[in-house]
């Protein structure tokens, strides 16, 4: 009797996700493809899956692997990678004096080249005071407090040309965050919510990234779910989005109320999402439909 009830939940969630769902078709992600920029940095697409975070998955997968060959092959040429103009947009942002301090970031920071490499990487990470950051609050936080100027907004073109400039730094380098001592109960609070089923639809993160990854639901290949590709230049957007921006969007296709980017939540969250792509390499700016 006890195990009545959730049976039969599932089998009402099941029934939603079969609604959405455009049809069995199971397309696997294309394996053999490998994601050369230029012809030149290989970036790791495949990595190690581990009993502690990714129980339930094979092996992770980003989700470059599982879009189409033209998407795919834009993110190989960074003359056709349309995110690379936001990446030129934050290089001039880097040098630009901005504040009553009269300084810009290069002032302190020198060469993002160098000081910057490895940070995107490691993102997000608890700061001094032990609250987890995002890089979007790291960046802020030296406007506000370092710069005198103002704070950019989380998914403002400002903030997004940053951070695909930043995240450029780290193009290449393996997923490393830190999800134990000081870090674990963010981690904690990001795993229960993956799990959690949200909206009308009663889905979770899980149900769709985990359970169904592969499968086509309405017209796409659902993956992993995986972030070390931001952030990304949408097409559909014909813009840069960042990863509390992709899982607003996500959490609205729950037909549920979302978080607000920036929030204690998705800042949780995105530490687990990240730690389920360690090993993956960081995509820089990505392409994706
Ligand atoms: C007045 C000096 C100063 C200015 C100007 C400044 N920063 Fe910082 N920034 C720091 C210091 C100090 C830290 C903390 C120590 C460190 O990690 O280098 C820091 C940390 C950071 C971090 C986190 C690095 C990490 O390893 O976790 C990022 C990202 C960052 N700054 C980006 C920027 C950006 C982008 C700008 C311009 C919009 C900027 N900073 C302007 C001094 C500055
Ligand atoms: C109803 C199914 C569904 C649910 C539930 C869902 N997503 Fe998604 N998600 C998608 C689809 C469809 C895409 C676009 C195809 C893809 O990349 O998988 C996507 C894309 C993403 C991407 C972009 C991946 C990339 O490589 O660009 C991320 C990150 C993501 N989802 C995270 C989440 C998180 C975190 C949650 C839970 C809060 C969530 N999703 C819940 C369907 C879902």
């Amino acid at each position: 009797m006890q195990h009545l009830k959730p049976a039969r939940s599932l089998a009402l969630a099941s029934a939603c996700v079969a609604a959405l769902w455009s049809g069995a078709a199971l397309a696997d992600p294309d394996l053999t493809a490998d994601l050369v920029i230029d012809g030149e940095l290989h970036i790791v697409t495949r990595a190690p899956s581990d009993d502690i975070i990714t129980p339930n998955l094979p092996e992770r997968y980003s989700g470059w692997l599982f879009r189409s060959e033209d998407t795919r092959a834009m993110e190989m040429d960074d003359f056709e990678n349309p995110a690379m103009i936001a990446v030129e947009a934050g290089a001039e942002l880097w040098t630009t004096v901005d504040g009553t301090a009269g300084q810009s970031c290069q002032d302190c920071h020198g060469d993002a080249e160098e000081s910057m490499r490895g940070v995107r990487a490691m993102m997000p990470h608890v700061n001094e005071d032990g609250v987890l950051w995002s890089m979007e609050n790291y960046v802020n936080n030296c406007r506000t407090e370092r710069m005198g100027a103002e704070a950019w907004r989380w998914s403002g073109d400002e903030m997004t040309s940053m951070t695909s400039f930043l995240s450029l730094q780290s193009r290449g380098m393996p997923v490393a965050v830190q999800i134990d001592g000081p870090a674990a109960p963010y981690w904690e609070q990001g795993r229960e919510m993956y799990y959690t089923r949200y909206g009308q639809l009663e889905l979770s993160c899980a149900n769709c990234h985990e359970d169904s990854t592969g499968q086509m639901i309405r017209a796409d290949h659902l993956s992993q779910g995986q972030i070390s590709g931001f952030p990304t230049y949408r097409l559909k957007n014909a813009g840069i989005v960042s990863v509390h921006n992709r899982f607003r969007g996500c959490i609205r296709d729950t037909r549920a109320e979302t978080f607000a980017e920036g929030s204690d939540e998705f800042r949780a969250l995105e530490l687990y999402v990240a730690s389920r792509g360690i090993g993956l390499g960081v995509e820089g700016v990505s392409v994706r439909p």
